[in-house]
């Protein structure tokens, strides 16, 4: 069974559909996500191809940062998985970083998973940090229901200015969570080192929640609000997640889904405040 790597192109989507729209017990974001994938100036997507040139296996890597490569959508059908592919699509993806000027590559993993662990290992990535995945459907939430009917939280979280960036940034920079993310942040699952003027930037989006709970930077997304980076304190946790989502049901979003890191009175506050969690884990490698 012979196959070729080159660049995907549009009317690969609809030849990937089939076998990557239910990959997980979740579904798959590859199809959905595919026309902005070949559109993003920063973005390679490549595809296995086999001798009649059709998609069997498909991946992504995009520059975060000029120094940081981002991997993800490894897909391989299921025909062809143990024949080398998936590496194959991880180092090219990796040789085009390199060029681009990336030093250092990453990726998420799913703690369950462990073929894809087993397969990003065998590539040379070493295992960093470990993620938490804390979401809750807002219309089901008995919490977000009586916030609703109680008005406004105690402590409620407001979309601050860049005044408030200095004060979050301070916080944070020498906290124990940022210790646990390793200075990281999170963008819709896609780990990156935060700097202040993601801060800033998030400020002038409307996107940096502040108040007496903490910081949180938190953006709507389809129908969610999208948490990526907080910085609280152990006595102010459950608090804060509460304010969080006070502030899901205001704007309407159906779920909010935040990414924090895996520290032990974080992952406490998520679930005493009725919180589902994932586990996922965060694997880099040096370029
Ligand atoms: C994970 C996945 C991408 C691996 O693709 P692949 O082309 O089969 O992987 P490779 O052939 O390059 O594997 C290289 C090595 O990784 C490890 N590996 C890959 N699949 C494995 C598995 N199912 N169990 C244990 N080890 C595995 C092995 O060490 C393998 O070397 P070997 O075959 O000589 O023993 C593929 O199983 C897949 O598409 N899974 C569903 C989608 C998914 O989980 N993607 C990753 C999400 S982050």
């Amino acid at each position: 069974m012979k196959y070729s790597l080159r660049d995907a192109r549009a009317s690969d989507k609809e030849l990937l559909a089939p076998w990557t729209t239910h990959t997980f017990a979740w579904g798959d974001y590859v199809v959905d996500s595919f026309d902005r994938w070949l559109a993003h100036p920063n973005s390679r997507v490549l595809v296995a191809a086999d001798d009649t040139d059709e998609p069997v296996a498909v991946a992504r890597g995009v520059l975060l940062s000029p120094d940081e490569l981002w991997l993800q959508g490894i897909r391989v059908h299921p025909d062809w998985r143990r024949r080398g592919i998936a590496s194959k699509l991880g180092e090219s993806l990796q040789q085009w970083g390199a060029q681009q000027s990336a030093k250092v590559a990453l990726l998420m993993v799913e703690d369950w998973n462990e073929a894809a662990c087993d397969q990003v290992t065998h590539l040379g990535f070493r295992e960093t940090t470990t993620w938490l995945r804390a979401f809750q459907t807002t219309k089901h939430s008995g919490r977000a229901i009586a916030r609703a009917a109680s008005g406004a939280p105690d402590e409620p979280l407001r979309r601050s200015t860049v005044a408030e960036v200095g004060p979050a940034y301070l916080a944070w920079s020498g906290s124990e969570l940022n210790r646990a993310a390793r200075g990281m942040m999170t963008v819709s699952w896609q780990c990156r080192r935060l700097h202040v003027e993601d801060l800033e930037r998030a400020a002038e989006h409307g996107a940096l929640l502040a108040g007496p709970t903490g910081w949180a930077v938190g953006a709507p997304r389809d129908n969610r609000l999208e948490v990526g980076w907080l910085q609280t304190t152990p006595d102010r946790a459950v608090g804060h997640f509460e304010s969080l989502l006070a502030l899901a049901v205001s704007d309407r979003a159906a779920t909010l889904e935040i990414m924090i890191p895996a520290v032990p009175w974080l992952e406490e506050a998520a679930l005493s405040a009725d919180f589902e969690i994932e586990r996922l884990l965060l694997f880099e490698k040096a370029l």
